[in-house]
């Protein structure tokens, strides 16, 4: 399997590559510096030229509180940038995967809150960031038979002195979610189009963070920069009895 991965250079795609390398895939893997996912142009040159069997979409802009600000940017990398990775995909008959993210969901407050299923109806959303990746998540099914994986994760390293504890998500480290994804392109084969949510277990954003970085405080989301959501998991019984299967080594029909 030849995998072209765009967001090579980034948390997710540093440490997804090396992990499909070691299952034997080939991996090429871009950078914006290799190509500008909003230069349709240099998207189609390059997926043209690897003819890749799976196109891995991870570029992003991903600065949750600078898009409040760079709104054209983030429109532009997010969404248009992955309707050109959409049609590329589409041009060479790759299966397109699409990483998106829980923050599709409102999560909380006045609305039903957490455990989204992949049935559930998306949005409203809270940021522009999550506008982007909801609207993206329709960009992508330009390619046929899209998948569209929505996760979450952190670095192991927490960068800040506090962790929020009045936010719940599924996400887990990028170490633990880069395994369960580089398992899903290696059986892609048998899973179909459309979202599938890929995380782990109920918890706080303190609850993750202080397993591997035992001094940072609690904190409130309240006291971020830009709004965020209450609760934002997501309901991981597909992609639990999928991985099941798989370890199994029977077949999956999901
Ligand atoms: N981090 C999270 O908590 C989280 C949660 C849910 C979903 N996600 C999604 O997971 C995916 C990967 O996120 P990440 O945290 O690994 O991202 P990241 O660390 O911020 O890296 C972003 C990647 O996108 C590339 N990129 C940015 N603008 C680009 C452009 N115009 N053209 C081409 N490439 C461009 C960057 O390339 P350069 O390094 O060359 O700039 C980098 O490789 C994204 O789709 C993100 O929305 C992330």
């Amino acid at each position: 399997m030849h995998v072209l991965l765009t967001g090579a250079t980034g948390r997710l795609g540093r440490e997804l590559a090396p992990r499909l390398e070691a299952a034997g895939v080939r991996v090429t893997g871009l950078g914006s510096r290799d190509v500008n996912v909003t230069d349709f142009d240099a998207v189609q040159r390059a997926v043209d030229t690897a003819r890749p069997d799976v196109l891995f979409h991870a570029a992003a802009f991903t600065d949750v509180a600078g898009a409040e600000t760079q709104r054209e940017a983030c429109w532009c990398v997010n969404v248009d940038g992955t309707r050109h990775v959409a049609l590329a995909a589409r041009e060479v008959g790759a299966r397109l995967i699409h990483v998106s993210s829980d923050y599709v969901f409102w999560g909380g407050d006045d609305r039903p809150k957490g455990g989204y299923r992949e049935t559930d109806t998306p949005g409203p959303v809270r940021n522009t960031y999550a506008l982007t990746k909801l609207v993206a998540e329709e960009a992508a099914r330009v390619a046929p038979d899209a998948l569209i994986v929505r996760t979450s994760f952190r670095e192991t390293a927490w960068p800040h002195p506090t962790a929020f504890t009045d936010l719940y998500t599924s996400q887990d480290y990028v170490d633990v979610i880069a395994d369960l994804l580089a398992s899903v392109v290696l059986h892609h084969a048998q899973i179909e189009g459309g979202p599938l949510h890929v995380a782990t277990e109920r918890k706080s954003v303190f609850d993750l963070v202080t397993r591997r970085n035992p001094d940072v405080t609690p904190g409130s989301r309240r006291d971020a920069a830009v709004d965020l959501p209450e609760d934002v998991s997501l309901d991981v019984t597909r992609f639990t009895q999928l991985h099941a299967t798989w370890t199994t080594g029977k077949e999956a029909t999901a």
